[in-house]
């Protein structure tokens, strides 16, 4: 197994949450509670994976039409999560990104996600977490820019995206079952390999990643050629 079959930067679409409360009896809140959890260990074996970035599907544009006491929640949840684990992201180096139309959300979290990106700025290992993200809206958005700048064409609209710093996508995991994307980085995951779960996400671990990228190691990426 040659080193360039490790993987640079794997995605996931963490869903399940509600299926897993429902299976437990718990109200849904619980099943996103748990679900940070997941995501705090995740971020915690960072390191160990040898991944220069991991990009979170947190928020969907799409998710808005849910209703308003969930999202309630996953707001709340979300800064209890900044607050309490942005000195563990400083300590352990990792560098934190956000994508998505994230300057829409309400305006104290946008005030402490400016200063999460700040304090995290140095950091080796990225952690991009899409908040109020939508693929489609992404790729519009990209190319209003290129044009704007003279050109339409796949690299001036790759350069525009919000993962235009971020190395190529390599992998994407869905977990819960579910296969398909969501609206999830269309353009970013042309040539990338897929990995789907039945796992829920509350009991997603960093030993459901390993074998997500031991499996990865060992495809054959062809990219068209042969
Ligand atoms: C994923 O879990 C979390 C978000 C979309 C925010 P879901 O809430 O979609 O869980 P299911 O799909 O209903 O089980
Ligand atoms: C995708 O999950 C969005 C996130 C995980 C944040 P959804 O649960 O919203 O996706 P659909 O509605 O089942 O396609
Ligand atoms: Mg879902």
């Amino acid at each position: 197994m040659g080193s360039d079959n490790r993987a640079r930067h794997v995605a996931i679409i963490m869903d399940g949450n509600g299926r897993w409360a429902k299976r437990h009896h718990l109200p849904r809140a619980m099943g996103h509670q748990r679900g940070v959890e997941a995501v705090r260990k995740l971020v915690r074996s960072l390191d160990s994976t040898g991944l220069e970035c991991l990009t979170l599907y947190a928020f969907s544009s799409e998710n808005w039409k849910r209703p308003e006491e969930e999202i309630g929640d996953l707001m709340n949840l979300m800064r209890r999560f900044i607050k309490s684990d942005l000195p563990e992201f400083v300590a352990n180096d990792v560098r934190l990104k956000i994508i998505g139309d994230w300057k829409g959300l309400d305006p104290d979290i946008v005030k402490m996600l400016e200063d999460a990106l700040e304090q995290t700025a140095k950091g080796s290992r990225t952690l991009a977490v899409a908040l109020n993200y939508g693929s489609q809206q992404e790729i519009a958005r990209a190319a209003s820019k290129a044009a704007a700048a003279g050109e339409i064409t796949p690299e001036t609209i790759a350069a525009h995206l919000d993962t235009a710093d971020l190395p190529p996508l390599d992998l994407l995991i869905r977990t819960s079952g579910e296969v398909r994307l969501s609206n999830f980085l269309l353009w970013q995951a042309a040539y990338a390999e897929m990995w789907f779960t039945d796992v829920l996400w509350p009991e997603f671990t960093p030993r459901h990643l390993a074998a997500a990228l031991e499996e990865f190691a060992k495809r054959e990426r062809r990219y068209g050629g042969r």
